[in-house]
Parts: structure tokens; C-alpha cells; sequence
């Protein structure tokens, strides 16, 4: 499939685009992580399988706590490693009915895998591998390519 290319100006610090129907027809997840967010990323090693994502078959820049190139945008594919459902985006704080401590990140509606806002997949859930980043890098600034 040909790379996609996504104005992330238009994504405002705290919001997402997506799914957007893209990259090798598979759905992909755009996020402006907060400073908020990165810092919640850092604590919750212990309520992850894979917390420093040392799964193979990934891009390099994948294996690290913010999963990115660029900290502060998240690029995942959005379908659950489990069976391939839609996980729902969670960036809020504390939506029903997720637990008072839930920090954001995606929710997978068929089994109820939970992933991080670094698409790592938390303790407990029947996913066993984090949500895949596909390769992207930064043309500009403001211009993400995916592919
Ligand atoms: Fe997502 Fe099973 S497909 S939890």
C-alpha cells in the first residue's frame, strides 16, 4: 500500500484523528499525547505485560515506553492483537465505566483487552501483545507519513 500522510496541525494536543481507513486497509490512530499523558506513561510498568515493549517484529523506535518516534504523537494500528477487533479510543480520565485510575488509551469492546495511551496492553486482559505501531516518520514538522 502507498504511504498516508496526515497533517497533524489539525490535531489539536490532547485529541486524536482516526480511525482513519488507511494504511494497507487497516485502520490507524493518530494522538497528541499531553504532557499529562506522557508522564502517566511512565507509571504504570507494573500494571503492564510488556511494559518497555520488547515484542519482535516492530519498528525499533516502537521499543521504548512512548512506542514513537516523536513522544508526543502516537501513530498505532488500530485493531486489537487479540482477534482483531476496533479498540475504542479513551482519552479522557475516568469515563464509565472504567475504574477511577484509568489514565486513557484504548478499550477493546469484544473481550475487554485494555491497552495504555502507548498501546501497551495492560495485566488481565486476553490480549497478549501490545497494539502495533506501523512505520512512520516525520517529512515536516506538521506532515506525519505512515508507510
Ligand atoms: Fe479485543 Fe478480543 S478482540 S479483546
Amino acid at each position: 500500500g502507498a504511504p498516508v500522510r496526515v497533517d497533524i496541525s489539525r490535531i489539536e494536543e490532547g485529541s486524536i484523528l482516526g480511525p482513519i481507513p488507511a494504511w494497507r486497509g487497516r485502520p490507524i490512530f493518530v494522538v497528541r499525547r499531553t504532557q499529562e499523558a506522557l508522564d502517566a506513561l511512565a507509571t504504570l510498568d507494573s500494571d503492564l505485560q510488556d511494559p518497555n515493549s520488547e515484542q519482535p517484529e516492530q519498528p525499533e523506535y516502537a521499543d521504548n515506553q512512548y512506542r514513537s518516534r516523536n513522544p508526543e504523537v502516537l501513530v498505532l494500528i488500530g485493531l486489537c492483537p487479540h482477534l482483531f477487533c476496533s479498540p475504542t479510543p479513551r482519552l479522557a480520565i475516568r469515563p464509565e465505566p472504567f475504574e477511577q485510575d484509568w489514565k486513557g488509551g484504548f478499550y477493546c469492546p469484544c473481550h475487554g483487552s485494555k491497552f495504555d495511551l502507548a498501546g501497551r496492553v495492560y495485566i488481565g486482559s486476553p490480549a497478549s501483545r501490545n497494539m502495533e505501531v506501523p512505520p512512520h516518520f516525520f517529512e515536516s514538522d506538521n506532515i506525519l507519513v505512515i508507510g
